[in-house]
C-alpha cells in the first residue's frame, strides 16, 4: 500500500476532556512498530465502556484520548515481526489480548491473559502511535476504534473469514460476545433448564440468544423498560418480567414462576443490588448466578446461606472467551445462521455523528449504533 512506512493523516474522533463531547479532528498515526499492525476501521459501535471512561472516568490526566473499542476494520500495513497478518485482512481489534504465552492463556480455564492492559487499573496506553494538534493522543484498551486507523499489538487482534460483513461482526468485538459467552462458556447452560436474563441491553439481548442457543427451556427476560421485551423475543426469550409491575421483590416473583427459582441467571446491567436479587432468583441446590455488567464502583452482598445452600455466584469477562481464537469462530458462527447480529443494530450513523450515537445508548434509546468509520 502507498501509505505503508508513512504517517497517515485521517479522521478521529478525539476526547479532549471528561465530560465533554467527542470533537472530530484531523489526527497523524504512525506507522507500527514490531509486532504491531496498523488498521483502517470500517465501523464501529458504541460500548458503555467508552461512556464510563467519558463521563466517569478514572483519572482526568487520562485525556486527550480516543475511545471505541467495538469494531471491524482491514490491515493496512504491518510492523516488523509480524507474519500471521497482510495488508487487505479483514479483522476484529481486542480489547483483551492473547499473548498464547502466559499461565493463563496456556490454561483453557481462563481469558485472562497476563498481558491484559488496562483491565486493573481501566488506565490507557500512553504509548499510542497517535498525535493531534502536536500533542500525544492516548489510545483506549489498546483499540481505539474511533479513528479511521489505529495501530494494535498483533497479540489483541484476530484475523476473520474474509467474506464477514464489516458493518455487522463488529459487534462481536465486545457487546454480544461478552453476553452470549456467559450464557455458553460461563454459566455454561444446559439443555432444558430456565434461565433468567436480568437487563435488556445488547449484552443481555446476547445472553438470551446464548440461553437458547444452549437450550434452555424457559428464558424469563427482565427489564424495567417494557420496550426492551419485543426484542428479547426474537433472541429466544419466552417471559416476561418488569420489576415495576409487581409489590415484591423480583428474586420472589421468579422463585413463584419456577417453582424454587431458576437454574441459571445473568446480570447484565451492572447494578450491585440486580446482582444480589439474580443470586437469589437462582434455585438451592445448583442455581448459577453470573455477573456480566460491569462497575468498579460498589461493594455488593449477599447472605452466605445463598452460596452454602448449593448456590455457585460466578463472573464472566467478555463471555469467557480466549478472544484472539474466539471472535473469529463466532464470526462462523455469523455466517453460518448459528447466531443473530443484524438484529442488534438499530441505528447506523457515521463517525460524525458520534455524540448523538453516544445520547443514544447514554439514554438507553438504542440496542446498538453502527458507525461508519471509513469506506470499506
Ligand atoms: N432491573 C432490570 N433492568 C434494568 C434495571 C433494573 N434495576 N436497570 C436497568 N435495567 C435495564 C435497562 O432498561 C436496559 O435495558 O438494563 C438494560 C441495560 O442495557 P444497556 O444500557 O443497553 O447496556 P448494555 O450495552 O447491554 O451493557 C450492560 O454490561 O458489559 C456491561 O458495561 C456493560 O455494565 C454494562 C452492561
Ligand atoms: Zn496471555
Amino acid at each position: 500500500m502507498a501509505t505503508a512506512g508513512k504517517v497517515i493523516k485521517c479522521k478521529a474522533a478525539v476526547a479532549w476532556a471528561l465530560n465533554k463531547p467527542l470533537v472530530i479532528e484531523e489526527i497523524e498515526v504512525a506507522p507500527p512498530q514490531a509486532n504491531e499492525v496498523r488498521i483502517k476501521i470500517v465501523t464501529t459501535g458504541v460500548c458503555h465502556t467508552d461512556l464510563y471512561h467519558l463521563f466517569e472516568g478514572v483519572n482526568k490526566d487520562d485525556f486527550p484520548i480516543v475511545l471505541g473499542h467495538e469494531g471491524a476494520g482491514i490491515v493496512e500495513s504491518v510492523g516488523p515481526g509480524v507474519t500471521e497478518f497482510q495488508p487487505g485482512d479483514k479483522v476484529i481489534p481486542l480489547p483483551f489480548p492473547q499473548c498464547g504465552k502466559c499461565r493463563f492463556c496456556k490454561s483453557p480455564k481462563t481469558n485472562q491473559c497476563a498481558d491484559a492492559w488496562n483491565t486493573d487499573s481501566m488506565k490507557s496506553s500512553e504509548d499510542s502511535r497517535f498525535t493531534c494538534k502536536g500533542k500525544k493522543v492516548l489510545q483506549f484498551f489498546g483499540t481505539s476504534t474511533f479513528s479511521q486507523y489505529t495501530v494494535m499489538n498483533q497479540m489483541a487482534v484476530a484475523k476473520i473469514d474474509p467474506a464477514a460483513p464489516l458493518d455487522k461482526v463488529f459487534l462481536l468485538g465486545c457487546g454480544i460476545c461478552t453476553g452470549y459467552g456467559a450464557a455458553v462458556n460461563t454459566a455454561k447452560v444446559e439443555p432444558g433448564s430456565t434461565c433468567a436474563v436480568f437487563g435488556l441491553g445488547a449484552v443481555g439481548l446476547a445472553a438470551v440468544m446464548g440461553c437458547k442457543a444452549a437450550g434452555a427451556k424457559r428464558i424469563i427476560a427482565v427489564d424495567i423498560k417494557p420496550e426492551k421485551f419485543v426484542k428479547a423475543k426474537v433472541f429466544g426469550a419466552t417471559d416476561f418480567v418488569n420489576p415495576k409491575d409487581h409489590n415484591k421483590p423480583i428474586s420472589e416473583v421468579l422463585t413463584d414462576m419456577t417453582n424454587g427459582g431458576v437454574d441459571y441467571s445473568l446480570e447484565c446491567i451492572g447494578n450491585v443490588e440486580v446482582m444480589r436479587s439474580a443470586l437469589e432468583s437462582c434455585v438451592k441446590g445448583w442455581g448459577v448466578a453470573v455477573i456480566v455488567g460491569f462497575t468498579n464502583k460498589d461493594d455488593f452482598a449477599a447472605r452466605p446461606f445463598q452460596l452454602i445452600a448449593g448456590r455457585t455466584w460466578k463472573g464472566s469477562l467478555l463471555g469467557g472467551y480466549k478472544m484472539k481464537t474466539g471472535v473469529p469462530e463466532m464470526v462462523k458462527a455469523y455466517l453460518n445462521g448459528k447466531i443473530k447480529l443484524d438484529e442488534f443494530i438499530t441505528h447506523n450513523m457515521t463517525l460524525a455523528q458520534i455524540n448523538d450515537a453516544i445520547q443514544l445508548l447514554e439514554h438507553g434509546k438504542c440496542i446498538r449504533t453502527a458507525l461508519s468509520v471509513s469506506p470499506p
